[in-house]
């Protein structure tokens, strides 16, 4: 079974339980950023090869305050401008899943048959909230994703967002408790992944929050009942009851959007779900997903003392 080692629970910053002072200055410039509308974090782009200082800056003040923008360009729909506009945000590294294509980019489509066969992602079935990757080993964590849509379907296919680090000041919030336990190594277990009889991923075990060697928080999550295995203790259940029962409300800080052709989410890999579609002749849906470990560039975690 794989061990998640994450090496800097230690760190002070406003992630650690014991540094109050600087959670409660953190909190309090997070929560000044809200109410906002999705729609307000759109920025325009007019050249994904070669971004301009104003739009970069635009959507980089966005991932640094809510850790995801949304983009629109027109004009361009190669494929290739994904790994273009990530490289210019400093994410370079993709992680290359079972699905991905020879680029590591994912097409995703509604497929009938094949390997994908089977995985939600490629029907168009709703997709239950999780991060990305919440299955990778300790070293290949996802920490940015870029979503971009080349044709949007006839009907739904809407996409609920939820800045993970807001998700970790509710719960702290509500009780400091349930911090410690999704932080904890063992709180989540991942199965192995069998395909006919064969083991393709090892079991993953590790937590839900973590730090990376900046301070930045990292969330591994996934809604999904089936082949999840928790912790069977009282703080960790009582997280995710917590974790279900924000996801499925009508929270001020869970945006919904739907994204049109010529649209993106560009994100710090925050908890997202999509809703059922429909497609018809015209509107067969599709969009390039690209996952990283890396990232968005400029957007660390800043620890100033108030
Ligand atoms: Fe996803």
């Amino acid at each position: 079974m794989g061990q998640i080692v994450m090496q800097h629970s230690e760190m002070n910053g406003p992630f650690s339980l014991t540094d109050t002072s600087a959670y409660q200055y953190w909190r309090k410039a997070k929560l000044d950023s809200y109410p906002i509308q999705a729609s307000h974090l759109k920025v325009d782009v007019s050249n994904p090869y070669a971004i301009c200082g104003r739009e970069k800056s635009a959507i980089t003040e966005n991932l640094r305050k809510y850790n995801l923008s949304i983009y629109s360009i027109s004009g361009h729909q190669d494929k290739t401008l994904v790994a273009e506009l990530g490289n210019q945000f400093g994410m370079s590294r993709l992680d290359s899943n079972l699905c991905a294509d020879e680029d590591s980019i994912t097409s995703l489509q509604v497929i009938e048959g094949g390997r994908q066969k089977g995985y939600i992602p490629y029907s168009n079935r709703p997709l239950n909230w999780h991060t990305d990757g919440y299955y990778n080993t300790g070293s290949a964590q996802i920490r940015g994703m870029i979503l971009h849509c080349v044709q949007d379907a006839a009907e739904g296919g809407d996409n609920f967002l939820l800045d993970h680090e807001m998700a970790y000041l509710l719960m702290r919030d509500e009780d400091p408790r349930m911090i410690k336990a999704m932080m904890a190594a063992d709180a989540m277990t991942i199965p192995a992944n069998e395909e006919a009889g064969e083991e393709i991923r090892p079991a993953q075990t590790g937590p839900v929050f973590s730090q990376d060697s900046s301070g930045n928080l990292h969330m591994r999550y996934t809604a999904r009942k089936r082949n999840i295995e928790w912790k069977q203790d009282a703080a960790t259940l009582d997280a995710v009851a917590f974790l279900e029962a924000l996801l499925a409300s009508e929270s001020r800080y869970i945006f919904r959007y739907h994204l049109r052709p010529g649209e993106g989410l560009i994100c710090n890999n925050v908890l997202h779900s999509r809703t059922t579609f429909t497609e018809d002749d015209e509107h067969k849906r599709l969009l390039y997903r690209a996952r990283y470990y890396d990232r968005a560039s400029d957007t660390d975690l800043k620890i100033e003392e108030g």
